[in-house]
């Protein structure tokens, strides 16, 4: 992906040498422009040299951008798959939501049909002053796309709203909104389950399992930037992340989950079973600690509801269901096994003897269908390994179904 960088007057001008060399790290081309502003707070050297590519801008050190023979504004507007602008001043907001093109930014604002997203910092009095408040409301209409400044100390001393948003937030979003979308994928609506189920025994114990969430949400992220309309339901107490236009739907235990997803199931195209539901919870659940010496020696379980079974007995013609089987041994018989006993269209076989493929770990895939299994994908980082099963996904459903646009 190419990505323009526009770095305005703001001290988070900091932060977007991050947001640049995150990126570059991902192998997308990050071209930046500063601002006379933006380069008084951070040196086009330190950019080019995070993202081995040329800087821009009217920069003494650079050169005044109208001298250069080549026509930038309208070569770099051209060239960009999404222009992003982090931090994005009040000044160029103002600007770009009247029409005003007077450096190279601006103009190549007004010059691009490129995807632009603002991630705009300020002073909070700022942010909400109704100047700022409308020109947001403009370029919205223009069908730009803003990532919402967050709370926090800023640096001129106060409290409240106008923080630049996380850099991880804002690298989440430049993907979600510049990434090439997959026909087979683009405007279906996908529901992704993740995470661990929790079966709580009292107020203070609960039996669960080693998942993270990590793949799931990956599927969720890939299939999102794939230009799928994405509903996440999540399990597990994990902490916050960045997830663009995403807002999932948090759950405790597998019933939780299953209603979730029973509610949401009519309306879509798809489910990814990335959730690591238990098979099994306590009998009761005590409504207070249970104290010590108290408890049973042995505890009774009894079996959740099978979330995917259900979803698979409910599919409609034209709905698709990809499985995830997590095994100890035997991955691939079981999960071909799993594939025909719920009806799943595909099921990706995750091997997890000696503790492997949870958390951040690198991991492999194997897709099996009712051909059998596929070659492997991986060992990757399930960033990396999600976008691998998506495309292998999306690429499976536009060959089983070619008249899809
Ligand atoms: C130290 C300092 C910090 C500033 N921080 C911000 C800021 O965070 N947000 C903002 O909108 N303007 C900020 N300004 C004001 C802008 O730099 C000023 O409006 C400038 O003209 C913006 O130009 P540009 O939009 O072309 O980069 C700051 C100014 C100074 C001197």
């Amino acid at each position: 992906m190419r990505i323009l960088l526009g770095i305005t007057g703001g001290i988070a001008a900091y932060k977007a040498a991050e947001v640049a060399r995150l990126l570059t790290r991902q192998g997308h081309a990050v071209r930046c422009v500063l601002t006379e502003a933006g380069a008084r707070f951070i040196t086009p050297l330190t950019l080019a040299s995070l993202t081995g590519q040329p800087v821009f801008g009217a920069n003494p050190d650079l050169g005044e951008w109208r001298a250069n023979p080549v026509v930038e504004h309208i070569d770099l507007a051209r060239w960009a798959d999404l222009v992003a602008v982090a931090p994005a001043t009040a000044d160029i907001l103002g600007k770009t939501a009247n029409g005003l093109a007077t450096d190279l930014l601006s103009t190549l604002l007004l010059a691009t049909r490129a995807p632009v997203l603002w991630a705009p910092a300020m002073n909070t009095a700022m942010w909400s002053h109704p100047a700022v408040r409308a020109n947001v409301a403009r370029l919205k209409s223009f069908g730009h796309s803003l990532i919402e400044p967050v709370e926090g100390l800023l640096a001129c001393g106060e409290e409240g709203g106008g923080k630049l948003a996380e850099v991880e937030a804002i690298v989440d979003a430049i993907l979600a909104l510049g990434s090439p979308r997959h026909p087979a994928l683009e405007g279906k609506k996908v529901l992704v389950t993740a995470g661990p189920t929790r079966e709580d025994l009292d107020p203070v114990r609960t039996l669960t399992n080693r998942s993270t969430g990590a793949m799931g949400i990956e599927m969720a992220r890939a299939l999102r930037n794939a230009g799928a309309e994405v509903h996440l339901v999540l399990g597990g107490d994990g902490p916050a992340f960045p997830l663009y236009g995403l807002a999932p739907t948090r759950v405790r235990s597998a019933a939780e989950m299953l209603a979730a997803c029973e509610k949401l199931w009519p309306a879509m195209d798809g489910l990814v079973a990335a959730a690591a539901v238990a098979d099994q919870r306590p009998e009761t659940c005590s409504a207070e600690k249970v104290k010590k010496g108290e408890g049973p020696e042995r505890l009774t379980l009894v079996r959740t509801p099978d979330i995917l079974a259900t979803l698979s007995d409910a599919k409609r013609p034209g709905q698709w269901l990809l499985g995830f089987a997590a095994e100890s041994e035997g991955h691939l018989e079981n999960a071909a096994a799993k594939l025909t006993r719920k009806r799943l269209d595909a099921i990706l076989a995750n091997d997890v003897a000696d503790g492997q493929g949870f958390g951040d770990q690198a991991n492999t895939l194997t897709p099996v269908t009712a051909e059998g299994p596929q070659p492997a994908l991986g060992p990757l980082p399930k960033d990396e390994l999600a976008q691998a099963a998506v495309a292998w996904w999306a690429h499976r459903l536009a060959a089983l179904s070619p008249s899809q646009p």
